[in-house]
């Protein structure tokens, strides 16, 4: 597989594609069939996921091939609407991989959840009672879910901490390959009367936080300067300006939230493919990027000119999940588990955060040289092409007068089809 060349493939057909998967990748046979019959999910299983249900929503569904992780080569199930974004990150992983690829690191993997206790009547007391009670409130919370317990998980640590008016007890829950919102959720609700007892507080609220201080992952590569360009000149002033543009993320926030989205571009495109909730990584990963008080890049890069090389770090919280939630109910889902190989949790959060940190260098380096338009306007042309009413035969012609019109809008696109028919 390693020695796999994937050149040419964004030229072929999606039927073509297919055919390449199935003949080079070890993908099951179901899989293979999900994907030349293009199963997806029914309106049956559509209606016993969510409510009010009265059809599905397709977005397509991409590869972003050959991405070097800790020495494995994966293959990316991407879906997202946007132009350009499975481009940027493809060249980004491309020349990634000729520098050694990513290296990742977990911190830990576990979730949190809270029980925020008021009205508080000795605040002194009932931290002491709780602090003496820990390991029975733990046992509690492990009763409520069993079967994490017996999987090897379940809830591990207690904490407490005044805030405001707020007691607020915090645990953390081992999940094993699960997100946990519900396993958390269900062990808060049973901790909650107890606290209650204990303090003779009321409880607020017991919940999952998506803050997933106890889930970080770190991605970084080393990109060696020759790679980012023939000219080595070049390759210093694009290094010297990605790492001033990673700078700028720290310092401005309305630079800093620009920066994250581009990077958000990839991740939540995995994450919504392998089925998880991108609102919780989302939320976590935003309010992590706020941490020390300000909103910050979440992806850095660092010049080294002695070493001739840029180096990229991506640190945020990645509670994602293989198994759980609507995983196991949406085709599109096992093929996008069985297009990466099935990694478990720990794996699967090291790729995205990887790819994270590809697509931010993507953006940056783009915005430093020619500009984003240059790159995804090439891309946005098809799209405005098909926006216009051309038909395929029409698209490869209707791209190139609009790529090079004065103004490539809609508009545009309308009048030179409209020319083209005549
Ligand atoms: P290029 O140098 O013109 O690309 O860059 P190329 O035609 O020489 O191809 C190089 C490689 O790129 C290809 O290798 C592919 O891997 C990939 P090959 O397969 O030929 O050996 N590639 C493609 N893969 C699939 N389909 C394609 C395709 N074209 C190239 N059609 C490129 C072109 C778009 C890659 C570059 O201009 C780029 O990376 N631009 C950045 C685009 C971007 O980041 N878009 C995201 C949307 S903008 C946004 O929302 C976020 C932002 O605001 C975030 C921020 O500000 O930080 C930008």
């Amino acid at each position: 597989m390693t020695k796999l060349s994937w050149t040419g493939f964004s030229k072929k057909t999606p039927q073509e594609r297919i055919q390449f998967i199935k003949e080079h990748l070890p993908i099951a046979s179901a899989t293979s069939y999900r994907l030349k019959e293009q199963e997806l999910l029914s309106l049956t299983t559509a209606n016993q996921m969510t409510e009010n249900v009265i059809s599905r929503m397709a977005l397509p569904f991409s590869v972003v091939p050959d991405v070097l992780v800790d020495g494995q080569h994966y293959h990316l199930p991407y879906v997202t609407e946007e132009p350009s974004v499975v481009a940027a990150a493809s060249f980004a992983a491309s020349i990634i991989k000729r520098s050694g690829g990513f290296q990742t690191s977990l911190h830990n993997r576990q979730m949190i959840g809270q029980v925020v206790l008021y009205n508080v009547p000795h605040m002194q007391k009932a931290q002491a009672a709780i602090a003496a009670e820990t390991k029975a409130l733990l046992a509690i919370a492990n009763e409520a879910y069993p079967s994490i317990v017996k999987r090897g998980g379940g809830a591990k640590m207690l904490t407490q901490e005044e805030k405001g008016d707020f007691l607020i007890v915090y645990v953390t829950v081992d999940t094993k390959e699960a997100m946990g919102a519900n396993m958390v959720n269900t062990m808060m609700e049973a901790l909650a009367p107890r606290l209650e007892e204990l303090t003779g507080a009321p409880s607020l609220m017991a919940i999952l936080s998506n803050y997933a201080t106890e889930a970080l992952v770190t991605a970084t590569c080393t990109l060696e300067l020759r790679f980012l360009s023939r000219n080595q000149q070049e390759a210093v002033t694009l290094a010297d300006k990605i790492a001033r543009a990673s700078q700028l993320a720290q310092v401005d926030p309305y630079r800093a939230s620009t920066h994250n989205k581009g990077i958000f571009n990839g991740i939540d495109a995995i994450v919504l493919a392998t089925g998880n909730d991108w609102r919780a990584i989302e939320a976590g990963a935003h309010a992590y990027a706020a941490r020390d008080g300000q909103y910050r890049g979440l992806a850095t890069w660092d010049y080294l000119p002695n070493k001739a090389c840029l180096k990229g770090s991506l640190t945020l919280p990645m509670p994602i999940a293989t198994k759980g939630g609507s995983i196991g109910l949406n085709p599109s889902v096992k093929t996008a588990h069985d297009l990466l190989g099935n990694p478990d949790a720990k794996t699967l959060a090291s790729i995205i955060v990887a790819i994270g940190l590809a697509q931010n260098f993507a953006a940056l380096k783009a915005l430093v040289s020619t500009g984003i338009q240059a790159g995804h306007m090439k891309l946005q042309a098809r799209s405005l092409a098909m926006l216009a009413g051309a038909k395929e035969a029409e698209i490869p012609q209707l791209v190139t007068e609009l790529l090079q019109a004065k103004h490539m809008n809609l508009a545009t696109a309308q009048a030179i089809l409209k020319t083209l028919k005549k």
